[in-house]
């Protein structure tokens, strides 16, 4: 497996959280943490696999930093490049709209070029609506730290996993 950038806004409490459990299960010498706040177009040119997570806000936006990030990504050429993500929501509290960030960015890392991988099942979680889905399944890890949090560790070993084989 080659080095992986992850990629996550410091603003964001529980997705840091959840960044740093990745980190360590995936190994913290394989795994280098980049700040998106910080982030210039060359930090997602440095690695062949990246990780990227963000939760959802305003009723199915992305939080403001990555609002922001998202025509700078498009802009992007990562071809042949992986990309993994994950997300963050509350499908009890907005079931219309979850993990709606999830699948913004993945149109976004699409637009530029580079592959998803972990995708993940849909089963198992509650909610009515989700850009985030692709033929039924999660266009990455899903996590619901509101209602689901039991659930959180496991969920996350499980892609870790599987990423070890897609990377
Ligand atoms: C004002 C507000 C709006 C939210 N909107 C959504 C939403 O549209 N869809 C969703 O799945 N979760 C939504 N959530 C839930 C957050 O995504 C969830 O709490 C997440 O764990 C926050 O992670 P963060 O602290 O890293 O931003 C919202 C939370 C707040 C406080």
């Amino acid at each position: 497996m080659k080095e992986i950038g992850l990629f996550y806004a410091m603003n964001a409490a529980k997705t840091s959280h959840i960044a740093e459990k990745i980190r360590e299960k995936l190994g913290h010498k394989e795994v280098e943490m980049i700040l998106i706040e910080k982030a210039w177009q060359n930090d997602f040119q440095a690695y062949d696999n990246l990780i990227v997570g963000a939760s959802t806000w305003f009723d199915g936006e992305l939080p403001t930093y990555w609002d922001e990030m998202v025509p700078e990504i498009e802009s992007l050429d990562l071809k042949g490049k992986k990309v993994a993500l994950f997300g963050l929501g509350d499908q009890i509290g907005y079931p219309d709209n979850f993990v709606d960030g999830l699948g913004i960015l993945a149109e976004a890392f699409e637009k530029a070029g580079a592959t998803l991988v972990g995708f993940t099942s849909s089963e198992g979680y509650s909610f009515a609506h989700s850009k985030a889905l692709r033929n039924g399944k999660w266009c990455g890890l899903v996590i619901d730290i509101e209602n689901q949090s039991k659930l959180t560790d496991k969920r996350i070993a499980d892609w870790c996993n599987q990423l070890k084989e897609e990377f």
